[in-house]
């Protein structure tokens, strides 16, 4: 039993890093939303992936296109795929400094702009793990900014995790690049699913959190992000996008082939814990 446990584990792939707008809490509302049948998979915004994972976990041979802006996110899932063992070398030193002098060894890293490829992702990760909430954040000058978080015994190596996810990404149907979302208007043919989840829109002037990149997703990102599903909904595509309960948001999507719906959301993203829970979201579809 236990093996067969085990065995379950390593064949599911999860998100590798914590990631701010992560969908596995609301994976069952979206997978209610997902055509029955569909072509190729693309997700122009990535993030953890939580989405791609959970769809692959299901259609192991589903043919995927999958990018997002961030370029160290982008090199960490490139490096995951390509180049493991020296990865979990790299985070395995990382786990043992930090077990010296957690805070310290925190402030260090946070400090360090590696420039080679493994040491690059393997800070990404550290920090993913360690920071306050699993955040990413930076600042105006691309810094990563957040403090220390507070665990008694972080998993910064979460091997049999990152053995099933570079599995996973070794096959020759999966395409991850780093680049903006625009760019899926040449890839995506008729029949084809795509899953917008971009930063979402501020419904309030608090609760702003679009810092990712070094750049925000302003409103002029979300009119191009309307133009670019338009057109994909006349090419033929099934386009499927989430957001927050944004009346601006609903603005843009107002022409008639898009179906809008609410659903209930528990976001982590507050940080005060008492905000975090009861509020809705929307899912916007066009079939
Ligand atoms: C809400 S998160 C996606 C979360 C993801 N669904 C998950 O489960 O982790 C939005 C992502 O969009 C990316 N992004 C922001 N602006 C972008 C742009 N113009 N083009 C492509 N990706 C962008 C960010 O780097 C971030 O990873």
């Amino acid at each position: 039993m236990a093996q067969e446990y085990r065995q379950i584990t390593i064949s599911e792939p999860k998100p590798f890093v914590k990631w701010v707008g992560g969908k596995r809490q609301l994976m069952q509302e979206l997978e209610n939303n997902f055509p029955k049948q569909f072509g190729k998979y693309h997700e122009p915004f990535l993030g953890g992936g939580a989405v791609m994972f959970n769809l692959l976990s299901k259609k192991p041979k589903l043919s995927c296109n999958v990018s997002d802006f961030n370029s160290d996110l982008i090199l960490a899932y490139v490096t995951i795929r390509d180049k493991l063992g020296k990865l979990i070398e790299s985070l395995e030193n990382h786990s043992k400094n930090y077990h010296n002098d957690s805070a310290e060894y925190y402030y260090y890293v946070r400090k360090q702009e590696p420039k080679q490829q493994i040491e690059k992702v393997s800070r990404l990760i550290f920090l993913n793990r360690t920071c306050f909430n699993g955040l990413y954040r930076v600042n105006k000058k691309g810094q990563f900014n957040v403090p220390l978080g507070r665990y008694t015994n972080p998993n910064i190596v979460n091997k049999e995790n990152l053995m099933a996810v570079s599995k996973i990404l070794q096959s020759e149907k999966i395409k991850i690049s780093c680049r903006g979302f625009e760019a899926v208007l040449d890839d995506a043919k008729k029949g084809d699913l795509i899953y917008f989840d971009p930063p979402y829109q501020p419904i309030s002037s608090t609760a702003n959190f679009t810092s990712y990149t070094h750049r925000d997703f302003t409103e002029d990102d979300l009119e191009r992000l309307v133009t670019v599903a338009n057109n994909l909904n006349s090419k033929g595509c099934h386009v499927l996008l989430s957001n927050s309960n944004s009346k601006v948001v609903k603005d843009y999507f107002s022409e008639k082939h898009w179906k809008i719906s609410s659903i209930n959301a528990n976001r982590a993203i507050n940080s005060n814990s008492k905000k975090r829970t009861g509020h809705k979201e929307i899912i916007i579809k066009n079939y």
